[in-house]
């Protein structure tokens, strides 16, 4: 508490004092986070605003002036103006957005995305080809969510904020980004060791995890945000016990959590939310399944969409994981056994097997739908 008002007295110190040669003045916060202060900037020269981080830990966000200068130009990415160092301090000049982030049109529903189909694949689509050009850039941005995705006029998308953004295609960073979007293989040590505490030394947990797979996992959950106004789950592990239930049976899981969505989009989920990062769906896949999809949401459940409400039971877990060792020479079951469970809401055991060998870095080819 008293050190984010220091935060806020130190960003306060450098308002209205002008940075870049006395070019630009400093004219309000924007905001403040653990990754620094945003101020809006004003050239007084073009009269034309800019957004202007001041960065802080520049161990931690040593690489984003670099990183988002590299990928400033798409159009969907927020334009990168330049970098400005002042005696001790580090400013990155960015494009300024009026119009805010998506977190701010999906929860005020300015611009009233949720749940419209034209709106949510507009936004989706051009989400994609801003990750899409990160990836062909070998750069993972990490931190995928609604509020770094800043929108133009006419939802034209521009993805920002490279804080996180790596340059490796392997990472032992695990945890990095936020709890909603980050995927069960980014989790760490703390999630995998829970969950293979009463395994076999089997369950290694792991050395690092693609960094482009835990994106593409992390648009997942904006897409449910866009559809549902939503999210799926509070974190990917098996702890919440709402991710536990798509784990251990993901069919259906969506429609019944959230009983707006269409079965079209439920396929799609499934591809991406898919255990095995190596059998995760592809951006370019991916790209062609949304601008394929006709609708995002049940049309008929629209109208019940509160009424609905009551549907949305979380499963509690089982405590069937205390039981896997007996299960381990199990070989995985045969797919038309598992469909057998399918319409039900109790758990295979051989799913939660091959869920846990996962997190242990097994890879079950039999695994995702
Ligand atoms: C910053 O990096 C230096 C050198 O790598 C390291 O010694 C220092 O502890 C780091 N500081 C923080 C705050 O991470
Ligand atoms: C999804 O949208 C709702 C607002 O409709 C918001 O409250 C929630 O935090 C969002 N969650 C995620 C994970 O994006
Ligand atoms: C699991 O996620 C759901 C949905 O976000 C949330 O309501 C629930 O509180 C979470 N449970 C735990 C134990 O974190």
């Amino acid at each position: 508490m008293s050190h984010k008002k220091a935060t806020l007295l130190d960003a306060e110190r450098l308002l209205h004092t002008f940075i870049d040669h006395d070019s630009i003045q400093l004219t309000s916060i924007l905001g403040i986070g653990a990754y620094g202060v945003v101020y809006l900037g004003l050239n007084i020269l073009s009269n034309r605003y800019y957004a202007v981080k001041l960065l802080t830990h520049m161990n931690i966000s040593y690489n984003e002036p670099y990183i988002h200068a590299y990928l400033s130009g798409h159009p969907n990415i927020l334009r990168f103006e330049k970098i400005v160092h002042e005696e001790y301090r580090t400013f990155m000049v960015i494009e300024y957005t009026p119009d805010g982030d998506l977190f701010a049109a999906i929860t005020q529903n300015k611009y009233n995305i949720v749940g419209n189909n034209d709106a949510i694949r507009h936004v989706f689509l051009q989400i994609i080809d801003a990750v899409q050009f990160c990836h062909q850039n070998n750069i993972a941005h990490r931190d995928l969510k609604p509020e770094n995705i800043m929108l133009g006029p006419q939802l034209q998308v521009k993805l920002a904020d490279f804080g996180l953004a790596t340059l490796n295609s392997v990472s032992n960073e695990f945890g990095c980004g936020s709890t909603f979007y980050f995927s069960p293989e980014c989790q760490g040590a703390s999630a995998s060791a829970s969950l293979s505490s009463s395994s076999s030394t089997q369950n290694q947990p792991l050395n690092g995890y693609s960094t482009q797979k835990n994106d593409i996992w992390s648009l997942g959950v904006i897409l449910i945000n866009l559809t549902a106004g939503r999210n799926p789950w509070k974190q990917a592990t098996m702890k919440n016990s709402t991710f536990a239930t798509y784990a251990r049976n993901p069919r259906h899981f969506f429609r019944t959590i959230l009983p707006c969505i269409s079965e079209e989009l439920e396929r799609i989920l499934l591809r991406i939310f898919c255990l095995n990062p190596a059998r995760r769906i592809s951006l370019p896949e991916l790209r062609v399944y949304i601008q394929k999809c006709q609708s995002f949401v049940q049309p008929q459940t629209m109208a019940q969409h509160s009424k609905k409400k009551s549907l949305l039971v979380v499963v509690q877990p089982t405590n069937k994981r205390h039981n896997l060792p007996h299960h381990h020479h199990h070989l995985p079951q045969p797919k038309t056994k598992k469909r057998a469970v399918v319409n039900t809401m109790s758990y295979s055991d051989s799913v939660t097997e091959t869920m846990l060998h996962y997190v242990g870095g097994y890879t079950d080819e039999d695994y995702c739908y």
